[in-house]
């Protein structure tokens, strides 16, 4: 462990706090940043089970002896449990825990526990306070910034959800370092997309061969990218917050058709991308070289560019059919035609995602 000052993100959004730190050994300081940021009350500790026995007990111990009585609840690991009954079984649990309004959630997890937890911090008694501990790479580069909270459907991603902003953000680095080596490396899908769609230069700086404790530096320029795109669109309305979403199509159609779990979300995300750079170069002017840049980074880190035979292409477009980003019954699809400038595109048929997907065949 490593006791370096952490960097502060800014996060700039009316009318609202939200601190963000990252660095090493913030867990032990939750407590202590708890209380500046103004929480008090009760809280409840919801991460899963293989994080809690990892990194929940630091959590415990600090914000105990920072005076705010604690319970840890669990769920299962994975993205399974990131759906409806798993969030109504919290919501009794935190009754039970005797959370009031005055209380507060920590969410100590990947994207999955910040989007559940943060999901039912935003409901539970028409919403709560929400600090947000992200312990992966897709949790600290992407998912515990903006406050996009939610659970998945039958149907589809994400589709049951509310925005809830957090007070605060701990990216703990230390955390990485218990991260199995295939969800270490899943995360860089996000981190490659923010390079795709922002900042081209962020590309070249990637290394697989990184030492995990160096990468702080990194994250919190995912995280500045992030947050500069979501002050500029919160709601997801102007257009310009759905550029996060580069890739996202595909890769959603590919969990929910393959059986959420199957594929790490940053696996689909990559395989989502690689469609994504297909329609960009086909019809938008990427030029081969920026294309290949991009599908080498990806595959650098270990990340798909194939798609498996059972996940067919008529499956795949039925549920890109029934994704929330084609819900006004047009196709807008975020396209790439040079490395670190996208836009959302409003003429990309579905004959174009179906050559994309058949692409993706080995
Ligand atoms: P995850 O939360 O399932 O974590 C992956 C695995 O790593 C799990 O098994 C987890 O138990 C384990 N794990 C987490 N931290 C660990 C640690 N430090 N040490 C050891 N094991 C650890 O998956 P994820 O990839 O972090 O998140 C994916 C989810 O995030 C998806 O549901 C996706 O939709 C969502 N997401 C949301 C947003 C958003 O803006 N809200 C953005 C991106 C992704
Ligand atoms: N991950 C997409 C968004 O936060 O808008």
């Amino acid at each position: 462990m490593n006791a370096g000052a952490p960097i502060e993100v800014p996060v700039n959004l009316p009318g609202q706090t939200c601190r963000v730190l990252v660095g090493p050994g913030l867990l032990a300081r939750t407590g202590q940043l708890a209380r500046e940021g103004g929480l008090h009350g009760r809280c409840a500790v919801i991460t899963d089970e293989n994080v809690g026995p990892l990194h929940a007990a630091g959590v415990l111990q600090s914000l105990e002896a920072a005076g705010f009585p604690a319970v840890l609840l669990p769920v299962p690991a994975g993205e399974r449990s990131k759906c409806l009954a798993v969030a109504e079984d919290l919501c009794d649990r935190l009754i039970e825990a005797g959370l009031d309004r005055g209380s507060f959630v920590v969410a100590l997890g990947g994207g999955v526990i910040g989007d559940l937890a943060g999901f039912v911090a935003a409901i539970y008694q028409r919403g709560i306070p929400l600090v947000q501990i992200p312990t992966t790479i897709v949790a600290q580069v992407d998912s515990s910034i903006g406050g996009k909270t939610g659970v998945n459907a039958r149907a589809g991603k994400n589709l049951i959800g509310a925005f809830h902003q957090p007070r605060l953000v701990l990216a703990d680095t230390d955390t990485l370092g218990t991260l199995p080596d295939r969800e270490y490396r899943e995360g860089f899908a996000e981190v490659i997309k923010h390079g795709a769609i922002r900042d081209a230069a962020l590309l070249d700086e990637l290394d697989p061969a990184t030492p995990r404790e160096n990468l702080a530096p990194l994250i919190a320029r995912n995280m500045t990218i992030k947050a500069a795109i979501v002050a500029a669109d919160e709601y997801e309305q102007s257009g310009q917050r759905a550029l996060l979403n580069f890739g996202h199509t595909i890769a959603h159609a590919i969990e929910n058709v393959a059986g959420y779990g199957r594929f790490l979300h940053g696996e689909a995300v990559s395989l989502g991308l690689a469609a994504a750079l297909e329609i960009s170069l086909r019809k938008y002017g990427l030029a081969t070289a920026e294309a290949d840049r991009l599908r080498a980074k990806l595959s650098a880190f270990g990340l798909p560019l194939t798609l498996p035979d059972d996940l067919t292409t008529d499956a795949l477009l039925a549920a890109a059919g029934r994704d929330k980003k084609f819900s006004t019954g047009r196709i807008r699809y975020v396209v790439c035609p040079r490395l670190g400038a996208a836009f959302v595109a409003e003429d990309v048929s579905e004959d174009d995602l179906r050559a994309a997907i058949d692409s993706l065949r080995a």
